[in-house]
C-alpha cells in the first residue's frame, strides 16, 4: 500500500509551544568566540560590543525564543564569577570539557545583552560538577535579585541596575555521563539536586527548574524523576542521531527520540502518582541534533558540515516535537553557531547549512495547534524501514534501546492548524533515498481546502549535496500548485504544504 496522509483540523493534539524552536550556545569551539562574539572583526561584521551582526540576523530569522547557556559539558567546571566585571581583570582558566583555555571575555552580562538583541530569553545551566550550591545561589542572586545584597549589588556595579529576570535554570548537565566533571549516579544526583532546588526557590520562587535527565529511555530518567518531580517544572533529555555513513540510519534516528519522549511522559505520570502531584511537568529536550562525534570531535570544535540527508533528519526531528506537542514544551537545537550548527561563520561572513532551512520553515510555519495526523503505510512491503534507529554510540551507553520500527515509515509528517485557524500546514519528509511517492492527503470529514496550495520545498539532486561559503545548493524554494488531492513527493525531499481552509 502506497503511503497516504489523513489530517483533521478538528482533532487537536495540543498547542505547539514556540519554545520547541529554541537554541543553545556553549563555550565550545567557535560558538562564542569568533562565532557570535567577534570583537575586532576586521570586516565590519561586529557591532560596538563585539557581537556579530550577520549571526544575529541569521538567528533572528529562525525565530528563536530561548537560548541555553553556557554549556553543555563546559558548565561543569565553569566559574560564573570569572566572567563578570572589568574584562582586563577576568582570569584565564584551564577548561576541562574541551581541553582548552577559557578567557572569560564573554560571560553572563554579555550573554544577556546578546539575548536581548536576539529577542530571546536566556536559559542558564548550573554547574553541578565543580560548582557549589553557594555559587549557584550567588549566580541566581546576581541575575534576578532586586535586594540590597552583595551579588545584586555586584550586578549594579557592573552597570546593570535592573534584575535580568532569568526564568529557566537547569540543575546540571549530563551528570550521568563519564565525560562529565562531577559525574554521579542517579541516586546521588537526585538527592543533591533536590536540595539545590529547594534553596534556589527560596531565593527566587518565580524560576522554572529543569532536572537533568538522560535520553528519556534510560533508568536514570526513572530514578531522577521519582525524587525530583516535586521540585522541578521540566525534565531535560538529550539525544544526538548520526548517520554512521548510512542515510537510512541518519533519517530514521529521530524515531528513537520519539520513543524516548513517550517513555518520559509515562515516567512523569508515574512520578506524579508516587508523589501525589497534580501540576504539569513537561519535557525540555535541550540538546538534539545530528552529530557524529567521530566525524566532528568536540575537542576539535565539532564543526559538522551538513548535507541534504542531515537536513532531512533535522526535519524528522522537528516532526517529532510537533507530534509530541502535548509533552515537549521546550527543545533546544545543539548548537546555534559553528558547533554542530545551522550556520557557519568565517571572519568575512557566514553560510547557512542545509539544516538551517527546515529549521526556519518549522519555526515560521509550524506554529499554532498540532493536529492528529496519520500516515498510512503497510509493514509488508518496502514502505516501512525496519533497521536500527539508535546510533551505536548511544546504544553502548544505555541498557535499554527502544524498538521504534513502527515509527519509521519512509514518509514522515506532522500537521498544524495555523494560529489564526485558517490554514492547515503539513510538514512532510520523504526519507527514501531514491523513491518518489504520490501521496494522497485527505482532510477531516468536514474540512475542505482551496485549490491553490503553497509548497515550500527543500530538495537537491544528491543526498550528499551541501552548502558552503561558495554558495548554497540546498535551500528553500517556494511555489504554488493546483491541488487535486495527491501530492507528488520527490525522493529524499522535505516540504511544508500550506493548505487554506475554505
Ligand atoms: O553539544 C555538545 C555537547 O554534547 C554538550 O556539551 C554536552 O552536553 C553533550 O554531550
Ligand atoms: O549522505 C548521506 C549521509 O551519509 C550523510 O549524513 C553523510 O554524512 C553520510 O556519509
Amino acid at each position: 500500500m502506497a503511503p497516504s496522509i489523513r489530517v483533521d483540523p478538528a482533532r487537536h493534539v495540543a498547542p505547539v509551544d514556540p519554545r520547541i524552536y529554541s537554541g543553545f550556545t556553549e563555550h565550545m569551539g567557535r560558538c562564542i568566540y569568533s562565532g557570535l562574539y567577534d570583537p575586532g572583526n576586521e570586516h565590519g561584521l561586529a557591532d560596538a560590543n563585539g557581537y556579530r551582526t550577520d549571526v544575529l540576523q541569521a538567528l533572528k530569522d529562525l525565530n528563536i525564543p530561548i537560548v541555553r547557556y553556557p554549556g553543555g559539558n563546559f558548565v561543569s567546571s565553569y566559574r560564573w564569577q570569572d566572567g563578570v566585571g572589568p574584562k582586563e581583570l577576568r582570569p584565564r582558566r584551564p577548561e576541562l570539557a574541551w581541553l582548552t583555555e577559557e578567557s572569560n571575555q564573554f560571560g553572563t552580562d554579555e550573554f544577556i545583552q546578546w539575548c536581548r538583541l536576539l529577542g530571546a530569553e536566556p536559559y542558564f545551566c548550573l554547574n553541578m560538577g565543580t560548582g557549589t550550591l553557594e555559587d549557584a545561589l550567588a549566580w541566581l542572586e546576581y541575575c534576578n535579585s532586586s535586594s540590597n545584597t552583595h551579588f545584586a549589588n555586584m550586578r549594579r556595579k557592573n552597570g546593570h541596575a535592573e534584575p535580568y529576570g532569568v526564568k529557566y535554570w537547569a540543575l546540571g548537565n549530563e551528570i550521568w555521563g563519564p565525560w562529565q566533571v562531577g559525574q554521579m549516579n542517579a541516586e546521588d544526583y537526585s538527592k543533591k539536586a533536590f536540595q539545590w532546588a529547594k534553596a534556589l526557590r527560596l531565593l527566587d520562587p518565580s524560576i522554572k527548574l529543569i532536572s537533568c535527565g538522560e535520553t528519556g529511555f534510560a533508568d536514570w530518567d526513572r530514578v531522577t524523576l521519582k525524587t525530583l518531580a516535586p521540585v522541578v517544572d521540566f525534565h531535560s533529555i538529550h539525544l544526538y542521531t548520526v548517520s554512521e555513513g548510512n542515510h537510512d540510519v541518519n533519517v530514521m534516528g529521530p524515531a528513537a527520540a520519539e520513543k524516548g519522549i513517550e517513555i518520559t511522559k509515562s515516567l512523569i505520570e508515574l512520578a506524579k502518582i508516587e508523589s501525589n502531584l497534580t501540576r504539569d511537568i513537561t519535557v525540555c529536550f535541550d540538546e538534539w541534533n545530528v552529530w557524529d562525534p567521530v566525524r566532528a570531535p568536540g575537542e576539535k570544535g565539532a564543526e559538522e558540515h551538513y548535507d541534504l540527508s542531515d537536513a532531512l533528519a533535522v526535519a524528522s526531528w522537528l516532526n517529532v516535537f510537533v507530534r509530541k506537542a502535548d509533552v515537549v514544551k521546550i527543545a533546544c537545537i545543539a548548537q546555534s553557531v559553528n558547533v554542530i550548527s545551522p550556520i557557519i561563520t568565517s571572519p568575512t561572513g557566514l553560510f547557512k547549512q542545509t539544516t538551517y532551512y527546515p529549521l526556519q520553515l518549522f519555526a515560521t510555519l509550524m506554529q499554532g495547534t498540532a493536529l492528529a495526523l496519520h500516515v498510512t503505510a503497510s509493514d509488508q512491503d518496502d514502505d516501512t524501514y525496519t533497521g536500527p534507529t539508535v546510533p551505536a554510540f548511544v546504544a553502548r551507553l544505555t541498557t535499554h534501546t527502544p524498538p521504534a520500527a513502527r515509527l519509521t515509515k519512509w514518509i514522515d509528517a506532522s500537521g498544524v492548524l495555523s494560529p489564526d485557524g485558517t490554514q492547515i500546514r503539513v510538514a512532510l519528509v520523504n526519507r527514501h533515498h531514491s523513491k518518489a511517492f504520490s501521496v494522497p492527503i485527505a482532510f477531516g470529514p468536514e474540512a475542505k481546502v482551496a485549490e491553490k496550495v503553497t509548497v515550500h520545498e527543500v530538495w537537491s539532486e544528491d543526498l550528499r549535496d551541501r552548502n558552503g561559503f561558495e554558495g548554497e545548493k540546498v535551500k528553500t524554494t517556494t511555489q504554488e500548485i493546483e491541488w487535486q488531492g495527491v501530492y507528488q513527493c520527490k525522493e529524499h525531499s522535505f516540504q511544508v504544504l500550506v493548505f487554506t481552509l475554505v
